[in-house]
């Protein structure tokens, strides 16, 4: 069967945008299925850099076809911006990328709504304010206006009157003046006249590209510790950013992924509030943050750094069904010369192999570190724990700068 499916194995910046460029060399598409412009998906390319927040990663391959499937909420602005933005070096991309109908749209009051909430919230989640989960908030409580709402007009009108009050009385709590109906409207027309060329039956897509032989792949946005049921709740992301996210976000029989390839950075990074028990708070972390440019591609605030979590990701390959291992970043650890990873925790006096499903119990964790020679020793103990191999190693920010395993 013709997928593969591309997780974060920790509080996403794993890398994964690097991963989908290298491994679309030997793929026909690539699927986004959940998220939205909060993603920050990186790739360079001699020596250039690419950041994608809504479109597929892999685009930079120009017989790569990119699909936003069902399971994305889309922000108008960032498509624009994005597809615009690749123009110079991919050409127009009508006819290689595709948006679902059933996608939906991210209001400028989801956006506002994001930030009115942190703001006035008294443990902000740390969010990257880019309207995620009022979008899906809105989804949920079937209040959404989707791609194919703006695709038939004559029902539109319906549509944002449903939506208008409920978010209209939120901003207004906040003293906050709301959207004019019209103003809304004339966006969502304009959008609709930008995305037309775009929108397609993204199923009957991917129906079609698997009977002609396609292989294609299902780019994971954030990380497994940010899936809304299997995070550090709440501070998660709304999504379901595991391995069954792809299926339900595609429209993808799950028995027809065979692959799951789990990344993981070989060290720990977090953005926003939760906890993190590898979190290093000191001058390694800093030296960890400037090796690894540890900086939002999305927001551009200071990820938190810490050492590699061997029960974390142990845990995370169970949730995913990861069938291979992509480690990035060995190259930092190298400059920084200690390669350090937490084997076991201890939780009130008594040692656990994995991270807890109580979400207070995490605030109690103390790692129990070991220490290796070089990272191909930490990846061979790695394997023996997860019972995956290590397929791939990437030692550099560009393109090629990949080790591909054999044995692993
Ligand atoms: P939201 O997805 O903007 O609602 O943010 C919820 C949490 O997920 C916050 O801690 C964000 O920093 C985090 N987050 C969202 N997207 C990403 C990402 O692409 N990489 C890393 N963290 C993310």
């Amino acid at each position: 069967m013709p997928y593969t499916a591309i997780v974060g194995l920790q509080w996403g910046d794993e890398g994964k945008g690097k991963v989908i460029d290298y491994l679309a060399k030997n793929y026909d598409a690539v699927v986004r299925f959940q998220g939205g412009a909060n993603a920050g998906h990186t790739v360079y390319v001699n020596g250039k850099k690419f950041s994608f927040h809504i479109l597929p990663s892999g685009l930079l391959r120009e017989d790569v076809v990119g699909i936003i499937g069902p399971g994305v909420v889309i922000d108008p602005e960032s498509f624009k911006n994005e597809v615009e933005g690749l123009y110079p070096h991919v050409g127009d991309l009508k006819g290689r990328l595709f948006v679902d109908p059933r996608v939906h749209i991210v209001m400028p009051y989801h956006k506002l709504e994001d930030a009115l909430f942190e703001a006035h919230s008294e443990k902000p989640i740390g969010t990257t304010k880019r309207g995620i989960g009022p979008a899906n908030r809105d989804k949920y409580a079937r209040l959404g206006i989707r791609i194919g709402d703006i695709m038939r007009p004559s029902y539109l009108k319906e549509h944002i009157n449903r939506a208008y009050d409920f978010n209209k009385r939120i901003v207004e709590s906040y003293g906050e003046n709301f959207f004019d109906k019209n103003e809304l409207w004339d966006l969502l027309m304009e959008f609709a006249e930008y995305v037309k060329p775009f929108v397609a039956d993204t199923v009957l897509l991917l129906e079609d590209f698997e009977k002609s032989g396609a292989r294609i792949l299902l780019e994971g946005a954030q990380g497994t510790y940010l899936d809304v049921s299997f995070g550090t709740y709440p501070f998660v992301t709304s999504s379901h950013t595991i391995s069954g996210g792809a299926t339900v976000g595609s429209g993808i029989a799950p028995w027809k992924i065979r692959r799951v390839i789990g990344v993981f950075k070989a060290y720990t990074t977090r953005v926003g509030e939760g906890p993190f028990p590898t979190e290093e708070i000191s001058e390694i972390g800093e030296r960890m943050k400037e090796e690894g440019g540890e900086f939002g591609t999305t927001t551009g605030r200071a990820r938190r750094c810490g050492w590699l979590d061997i029960p974390l990701i142990h845990y995370a390959s169970i949730i995913n069904g990861i069938t291979d291992l992509f480690v990035t970043k060995v190259d930092v650890l190298e400059k920084i010369g200690i390669y350090r990873a937490a084997v076991e925790y201890k939780l009130f006096g008594e040692r656990i192999s994995f991270p807890p499903a109580y979400s207070e119990d995490w605030y109690h964790l103390e790692p129990v570190y070991k220490d290796y020679p070089s990272w191909e020793e930490m990846i061979n103990e790695i394997e023996g724990i997860l019972k995956v191999g290590v397929r791939f190693v990437s030692t550099g920010k560009d393109r090629e700068e990949v080790i591909e395993r054999k044995g692993g």
